[in-house]
């Protein structure tokens, strides 16, 4: 009998939902027990329904589950959520009440005060705001967020430099994938030859999140980073990956040389580097004078690693360079995944397999 611990994936069917799939087949820790997806695709088999994207087979053992409706009870003591964010928040809270661990990719609960927005290796400490949930809300389960697929990438890469330097003021310019608008997406005669310089929502989530995700823990929650934030955000005729363009201004004058060895240097606590999903190390640095590229660097660390590149002084604030993360993997599926490891690791979900 296997002794892994079942986990159900809501919104299985999508673009991050079939990131999950692919994760989770050969998890070490996990199983997938359920998938879950829209009425209309509910009571289905899923390998009849999916339109798989994904560059390897689909497994078969997960071709064969039936798609279930995104309601509890359904097995598994994480509820993965990849769900279209108009219909997210009251299901999210249904699974956390009966009993779940919702790990949510969707905006909806991100910026409310009892949800950790968590990317392990810069705020595990945060992990402990679901005590505080769990008691206010009654719950038994909990939702613990994963940040919008650009700030993931953008977040990590200024643990480092915030937690050395300080952080006093940041400027962004995203160049982002096609696949982080979830399938069919933005369509081909918008988007083939072009560059589209707007993505609803997308600068405000950059401005609120990376303060929160680098903010402080205090008595009454998550004391935001408090750095202004300029950020531009553009659609770019890429698969995978998002490109970001970002210049640093910090509390003294830092030089290129320490910028790179506190990115070099930067590792998460060694309960996080042990997890089956963290990379090591979690940012790659590269002196080419043209990388990273995503179609060149988008797998290094199975997708988890963030890859920063041309580090060099910024004439306007301090520092200047470039970052690339892959938005399904790092900023969606594979982060969520390695946050239900750290509730393993942190000894909230039972014994570890
Ligand atoms: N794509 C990215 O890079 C990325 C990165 C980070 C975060 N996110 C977020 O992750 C979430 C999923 O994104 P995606 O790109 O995977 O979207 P997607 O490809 O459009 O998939 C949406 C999923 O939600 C399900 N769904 C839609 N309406 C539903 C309903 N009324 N009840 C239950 N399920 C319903 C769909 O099921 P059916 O197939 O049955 O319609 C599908 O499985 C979104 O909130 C998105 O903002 C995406």
């Amino acid at each position: 009998m296997s002794t892994k611990i079942p986990v159900c994936i809501l919104g299985a069917t999508g673009t991050v939902g079939q990131k999950f799939v692919r994760l989770l087949a050969s998890h070490p820790w996990f199983e997938v027990a359920a998938v879950a997806a829209s009425s209309a695709s509910a009571g289905r088999r899923y390998g009849d329904v999916v339109r798989w994207r994904e560059q390897v087979e689909l497994p078969p053992g997960i071709a064969g589950l039936t798609i279930r409706e995104c309601a509890p009870p359904l097995p598994g003591a994480v509820a993965f959520s990849a769900l279209d964010a108009e219909v997210a928040g009251p299901i999210e809270q249904a699974f956390a009440a009966a009993g779940a661990f919702v790990v949510t990719n969707t905006r909806t609960h991100r910026m409310e005060p009892d949800v950790p927005l968590l990317i392990p290796e810069a705020n595990a400490d945060h992990l402990v705001l679901i005590d505080r949930q769990r008691t206010e809300r009654g719950w038994s389960g909990a939702i613990l967020a994963n940040p919008n697929c650009s700030t993931a990438a953008l977040a990590l890469a200024l643990a480092p430099l915030h937690r050395a330097f300080g952080v006093e003021k940041l400027f962004v310019s995203t160049m982002q994938a096609v696949s982080g608008a979830g399938y069919p997406g933005v369509p081909s005669l918008d988007i083939l030859g072009n560059v589209v310089p707007h993505i609803g929502g997308e600068e405000e989530k950059i401005e609120r999140e990376s303060r929160k995700i680098l903010g402080v823990l205090g008595p009454a929650g998550v004391e935001p980073a408090a750095f202004p934030v300029s950020a531009h955000t553009n659609r770019v005729a890429v698969v995978d990956g998002h490109l970001e363009t970002v210049s640093v201004g910090f509390r003294r004058r830092v030089a290129p040389e320490e910028a790179m060895a506190a990115l070099r240097e930067f590792r998460g606590s060694p309960c996080v580097a042990e997890l089956p999903s963290s990379p090591n190390p979690p940012i790659e640095l590269d002196s080419r004078a043209d990388r990273p590229q995503p179609r060149l660097d988008l797998e290094r660390g199975g997708g988890m690693a963030v890859t920063v590149g041309r580090v060099r002084p910024c004439p306007v604030l301090d520092l200047r360079m470039v970052l690339l993360g892959h938005n399904t993997i790092r900023g969606a599926a594979g982060q969520a995944v390695q946050i239900a490891e750290l509730l393993v690791a942190d000894g909230r979900l039972g014994r570890r397999p």
